[in-house]
């Protein structure tokens, strides 16, 4: 059974609005029933490749309890689909799959990563004030269900994703901040155990690149930005690639460093947080399908990198982990905080070339690149993004040499 076939039911997946009734029915213990003006709308289209997203309208009929039914739920199915269209888009011969083997192993990634979608979301449901949308229901595959995985979730409403092509505020990363502050305290009061989570996190899309595609996906830049600045940029870029190539520093810096670790969203760039569409503030921290044991600095590496522009990202990383780890801190009820501040900060930094790498070398293979027939509007959007991108690798040269310099102190010492 295959997540890249279309399928009769909810947005071309084997969601049946009847599957969907019994179990959204379930899940809110009510007698009410979908009625004739249901709907569901595509509202992932373009965003993500992972997954069927629709936006359902209920039109609960026969509400004994009055109106406390949601309107609104976000089902998020899934699907190799919004792939499938990518990959066909793509000439033959170029394509990123090609096989039928090779569809059946994204099938098995995907299964994978919504397991861990779900656990996250089941993991957190004991605790309040957390910003993450409320789960109604979540469905794993099992091992012998292949296709019928789904989650329900509350609908974020007046809320938008933040954007890359956008120069967010420090504020808002702040909210941010302090908002994963309080998860990793969460992590912290309860042992995580669910298997979706405990795995280790490691880029399996990456399992097959060779250095040579590795930094071939960097200079790439190059056909975008022609400044001999850059170009001298990329010399240095290309000369520490191999230390970083199919690094798992992101799942395994704890156990080396000997620190408790904490929850982490694993995938936190703009496209994976909304915010209320008329004061920005920070709406839900969504899509929580790479979900790891880590560091908490890697997601606000990750989202400051997406978010800022290079100089309110320079000017203001000391400041976010502080207030991370103050979010994380007060958020402990009482109890004593498994590292110190100086600790965090000592590996934010050990962690940043990583991270940077992680977002410039995306960044550069898919969002880059202009249509020849760009507007205005796409130009200025892609200035933006290549600011940030620059800054990410100008400062991954400089991290990695402090890092170098600060680890053989560490190793004489010792
Ligand atoms: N709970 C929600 N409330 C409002 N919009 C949502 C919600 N969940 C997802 N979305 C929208 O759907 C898009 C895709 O969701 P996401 O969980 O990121 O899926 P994917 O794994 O496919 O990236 C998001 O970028 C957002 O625009
Ligand atoms: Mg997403």
């Amino acid at each position: 059974m295959s997540l890249h076939e279309i399928r009769d039911g909810l947005l071309e997946t084997a969601v049946t609005w009847d599957a969907f009734e019994k179990r959204i029915r379930s899940a809110l213990y009510t007698e009410a029933t979908l009625g004739a003006n249901k709907s569901v709308v595509d509202i992932g289209e373009g965003n993500g490749f992972a997954s069927r997203c629709g936006l359902i309208t209920c039109d609960w009929v026969e509400d004994a309890e009055g109106d406390n039914l949601p309107k609104r739920v976000v089902l998020k199915i899934p699907s190799a689909l919004p792939f499938l269209k990518l990959n066909n888009a793509l000439p033959k011969g170029h394509r990123m799959i090609e096989s039928e083997e090779g569809w059946e192993a994204m099938g098995d990634k995907l299964r994978g990563v919504h397991n861990t979608e779900v656990a996250t979301y089941d993991f957190f449901e004991d605790f309040e004030g957390l910003a993450l949308p409320k789960k109604y229901y979540g469905k794993p595959f099992g091992t012998i269900d292949k296709i019928g995985g789904e989650i329900c979730l509350e609908y974020m409403e007046n809320a938008r994703m933040m954007n890359f092509h956008e120069k967010h505020s420090v504020e808002s990363v702040k909210q941010i901040a302090r908002a994963l502050g309080k998860i990793q305290a969460c992590s912290l009061k309860k042992e995580p155990s669910a298997p979706a989570l405990l795995k280790d996190f490691v880029d399996e899309f990456s399992k097959n690149a060779t250095l040579e595609s590795y930094s071939g996906m960097f200079k790439s830049i190059l056909l975008v930005d022609f400044s001999p600045k850059t170009a001298e940029l990329m010399g240095k870029i290309g000369a520490i690639l191999p230390d970083y190539f199919k690094s798992t520093l992101m799942s395994t810096l704890h156990k080396e460093m000997g620190v408790r670790p904490v929850l982490v969203n694993g995938d936190l760039r703009t496209e994976n947080v909304l915010i209320n569409k008329d004061n920005g503030d920070l709406a839900a921290l969504i899509d929580w399908q790479c979900t790891h044991l880590g560091v908490g600095v890697e997601d606000l590496h990750r989202i400051s990198l997406f978010a800022l522009s290079t100089e309110d990202r320079r000017s203001s990383t000391g400041m976010l982990v502080e207030e991370m780890y103050k979010g994380m801190v007060n958020n402990l009820d009482g109890a004593e905080p498994p590292y110190s501040l100086e600790k965090l900060l000592f590996l934010s930094d050990l962690l940043f070339p990583h991270c940077a790498l992680y977002f410039a070398g995306g960044a550069i293979a898919f969002n880059l690149r202009l249509k020849d027939n760009a507007n205005e509007e796409e130009k200025e959007r892609r200035k933006v993004k290549l600011e940030k991108v620059i800054g990410a690798l100008e400062d991954i040269i400089e991290v990695h040499e402090k890092n170098i310099e600060v680890l053989i102190f560490h190793t004489t010492l010792s």
